[in-house]
């Protein structure tokens, strides 16, 4: 018998509500070519992407505490409940772990413990990297790096990086195959 309180389990949400709300999500974040406007990255992809993340970076947006304008605008009218929704809907099916690809940088043995070797976030809140657009990977480290992107958990490591290993690192984990995808626009009910 485990006498260890649980970790509180994630709820996960109603995809068919998500579907609703979410509708609006998908002019970017259903186009894989969708660049932010200034400056210029691709519109991350979520799906596939931890939902437990997805409701964390929501939450970050709606308090502003993580700033980008338009996602305050998306997140400032959802509730708790809707965000749990929306990103069960726009997260979908989590990726899985798999083997890794390529010759891992040496960079990354800092990371690995948890977003994996393959880029699979080992834990819920541990944001997935598998296939993600390398220019919004890159664009994430430098703002950690810069602080314009503020996280206890990450800050200390992407300080540790050298600003001519965010390139390598972003590439390597944006190159793991069957990872993350853009939603598609016309998804089967
Ligand atoms: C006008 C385009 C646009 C729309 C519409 C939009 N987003 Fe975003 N979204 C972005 C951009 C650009 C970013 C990256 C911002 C940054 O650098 O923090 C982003 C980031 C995110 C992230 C963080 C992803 C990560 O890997 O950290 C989530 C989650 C998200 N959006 C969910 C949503 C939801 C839910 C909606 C609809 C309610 C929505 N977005 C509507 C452009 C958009
Ligand atoms: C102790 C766990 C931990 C370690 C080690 C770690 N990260 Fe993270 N990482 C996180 C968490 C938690 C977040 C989400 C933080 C937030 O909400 O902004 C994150 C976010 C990220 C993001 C943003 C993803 C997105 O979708 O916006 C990137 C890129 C990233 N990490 C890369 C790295 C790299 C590269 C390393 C190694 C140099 C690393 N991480 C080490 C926990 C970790």
């Amino acid at each position: 018998m485990c006498l260890l309180p649980a970790a509180p389990a994630f709820a996960a949400g109603d995809v068919e509500r998500g579907r609703v709300l979410g509708y609006t999500c998908l002019g970017c974040h259903g186009v894989d070519t969708y660049n932010n406007a200034y400056p210029t990255y691709h519109v991350p992809k979520l799906r596939g992407q931890n939902q437990e993340y997805i409701v964390a970076a929501l939450k970050g947006y709606r308090t502003g505490e993580r700033p980008h304008a338009t996602m305050h605008a998306h997140a400032a009218t959802l509730s708790d409940q809707d965000m749990q929704d929306v990103a069960a809907y726009l997260g979908g099916e989590e990726a899985k772990a798999a083997t890794a690809t390529g010759t891992p940088p040496a960079a990354i043995a800092v990371c690995v413990t948890c977003h994996g070797q393959d880029g699979k976030g080992i834990m819920g809140i541990y944001p997935t990297l598998r296939g993600q657009h390398a220019d919004y990977l890159e664009h994430a480290l430098r703002d950690y790096m810069s602080g314009a992107r503020k996280n206890a958990i990450m800050a200390p490591f992407a300080a540790q990086l050298k600003p001519e290993d965010v390139a390598v690192v972003a590439r390597y984990f944006s190159r793991q195959p069957d990872g993350l995808k853009s939603v598609p626009r016309k998804e089967k009910r």
